[in-house]
């Protein structure tokens, strides 16, 4: 792709362009206008207001307590200053539990500026999915480890690493992107499941503690930067902050690691 072309605005359809190329995406999460400008100019593909915001703007122990408003709140300000980079906003806890609720929740996000809603797991999400395609909401899906259900999983853990999870986290993949996800974050995959989950599907997968196999990649701004969030470093975190000397700097060296696929290492991902 030209550099003309990496300059235009990225829209949804472009994703499953960018995967048919082989062009790798780099996704960070932000919150505030002033991160999203930096990340806008310095080549990030990809904005997520996550709902991680939960934890590491608002200090709670997980992203439970977060609040559409919330997320409508910090999506606002991302979008007013994003030129190029899409922008995904998270469903938090309990906005999807219904298709009802989540087109209403997504209805809010999209109209404080975001361009695609993300959403965690599959099973009776596929009908909240199927049922936001249809009416017009980009939807990315989250699945292996979905911090929303950290109270079910016991904590933060890898997961798919079982021959029969990583078989149904497989079959969820497929069944996502068939129910309309455009795009597949993968959080906390051995290697080898992410790799044939992003070969398996047409929609691009963006990976986080997933390995080098992924179509894109994505980090928590807090962790990029290399704070201390209170909680144990994740194995994939890498804080570029460390090696790029500025903001800028550091954006543009994780951009530029992801498309090249420097980064993520082996010394980042789970066998
Ligand atoms: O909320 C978030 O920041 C996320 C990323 C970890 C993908 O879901």
């Amino acid at each position: 792709m030209s550099v003309h072309a990496e300059q235009k605005p990225w829209t949804v359809p472009a994703l499953a362009d960018a995967k048919r190329a082989g062009r790798r995406m780099a996704m960070l999460t932000a919150y505030d206008a002033g991160f999203a400008r930096v990340m806008d100019r310095n080549g990030v593909d990809l904005v997520l207001v996550g709902d991680s915001l939960g934890m590491v703007v608002q200090g709670h122990d997980s992203t439970l307590p977060v609040t559409v408003a919330d997320i409508a709140y910090h999506t606002a300000a991302v979008a007013r200053v994003l030129t190029r980079a899409l922008l995904l906003a998270d469903l938090p806890f309990q906005a999807d539990a219904t298709p009802e609720r989540a087109l209403d929740a997504s209805t809010v996000l999209l109209q404080a500026g975001a361009q695609m809603v993300k959403l965690e797991g599959a099973g009776p999400k596929l009908e909240v999915i199927r049922f936001l395609t249809e009416r017009e909401i980009p939807v990315c899906s989250h699945l292996g480890l979905t911090p929303q259900s950290v109270l079910r999983l016991g904590g933060y853990k890898v997961q798919g690493r079982e021959q029969q999870a990583a078989e149904r986290l497989l079959a969820d993949a497929r069944a996502v992107a068939e129910a309309g996800a455009a795009l597949l974050v993968l959080e906390c995959v051995p290697t080898p499941l992410a790799r044939r989950i992003t070969e398996a599907v047409d929609i691009p997968t963006i990976g986080i503690g997933a390995g080098p196999h992924c179509d894109g990649q994505v980090l928590v701004l807090h962790d990029f930067l290399g704070l201390d969030s209170g909680h144990r470093r994740p194995r994939f975190v890498k804080d570029f902050l460390a090696g790029g000397g500025s903001v800028d700097g550091a954006v543009r060296a994780y951009a530029q690691a992801v498309r090249d696929g420097s980064f993520p290492g082996a010394e980042h991902a789970y066998a």
